[in-house]
């Protein structure tokens, strides 16, 4: 399927590994330029090679962290514009909401609200200018649904979708568009940590915390990051002018609510 937006610059955050680097390929896939981020560059770098080789895409490999300004500056300064922007970070740690310090809360909203909307204040006015963008903010299914011990990633993220709700409507007449992916529970390295810890604590094997995680999930299975990077470029495709403002939920139907 033709995407629209074959030869635009795509900036995706943190994509190294998991939910990022599965949408930077689709945005490959559909013919951008795509900037790949992370910290480790040697993982880095090797996702950068596979995803020129899975699509003969031009790949440039940013290592960086999206937290802090300078990182910033330079994913952004690796290609001439940024038409795609699809922002995206680690999340706070797993921990029990009475032993966040202000400095862990401080720098769980900087993480996952601060930088994505200082990402977004550094290219929205070019898109405007030029009458095209598309942003995609990685969030979570807890900004729906509250998952104990991520207290801090769930207030984050819904005080980012709640600030760039009215951002969304303040460029949707130059075809700008903002919206958020809500994963729920996809199988990458910050999954399977997650089933490690829960594994440890309650003394039992990471086989049986995965087998009845995805037992409580109505598609019985944990979600393929092929299967939100997919969702990812569809949002950015020319055709999705029209979505903006809209939390996608992408969780095999965990949340048990009807909207
Ligand atoms: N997977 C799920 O089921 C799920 C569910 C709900 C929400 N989420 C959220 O979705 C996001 C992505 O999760 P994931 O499962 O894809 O995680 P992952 O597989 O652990 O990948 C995280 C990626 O982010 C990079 N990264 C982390 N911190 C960074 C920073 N400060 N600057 C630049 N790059 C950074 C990592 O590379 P380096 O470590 O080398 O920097 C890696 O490439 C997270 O915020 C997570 O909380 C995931």
């Amino acid at each position: 399927m033709d995407l629209g937006i074959s030869g635009k610059f795509a900036v995706v955050c943190a994509s190294s590994r998991g939910l990022g680097r599965a949408c930077a390929l689709e945005l490959a896939r559909a013919g951008c330029v795509v900037v790949v981020n992370g910290r480790d560059a040697t993982a880095l770098e090797q996702t950068a090679q596979e995803v020129r080789d899975l699509t003969g895409a031009t790949v440039h490999a940013v290592a960086a962290d999206v937290a802090t300004h300078d990182g910033q500056r330079a994913v952004l300064a690796a290609v001439p514009q940024v038409d795609v922007l699809v922002t995206n970070n680690g999340g706070p740690p797993l921990r029990d909401f009475r032993e966040i310090d202000r400095d862990a809360m401080l720098a769980g909203v900087v993480g996952n609200m601060v930088a994505p909307i200082e990402l977004i204040q550094r290219v929205i006015d070019g898109m405007v200018a030029r009458r095209f963008g598309r942003i995609v903010n990685i969030t979570s299914g807890s900004v729906k649904m509250p998952l104990a011990g991520l207290d801090l990633s769930s207030g984050a993220r819904a005080g980012l979708t709640g600030f760039l709700a009215g951002v969304a409507r303040s460029v949707a007449h130059a075809n700008v568009t903002i919206n958020c992916l809500l994963p729920g529970s996809f199988d990458t390295r910050r999954l399977r940590s997650s089933l490690e810890t829960a594994a440890t604590r309650s003394g039992t094997d990471v086989a049986t915390v995965r087998a009845a995680k995805e037992a409580a999930i109505p598609a019985k299975r944990f979600g393929d990051p092929a299967e939100f990077g997919a969702a990812c470029a569809f949002l950015c495709s020319a055709s999705a002018g029209f979505v903006t403002g809209q939390s996608l939920l992408i969780d095999g139907g965990a949340f048990p609510g009807v909207m």
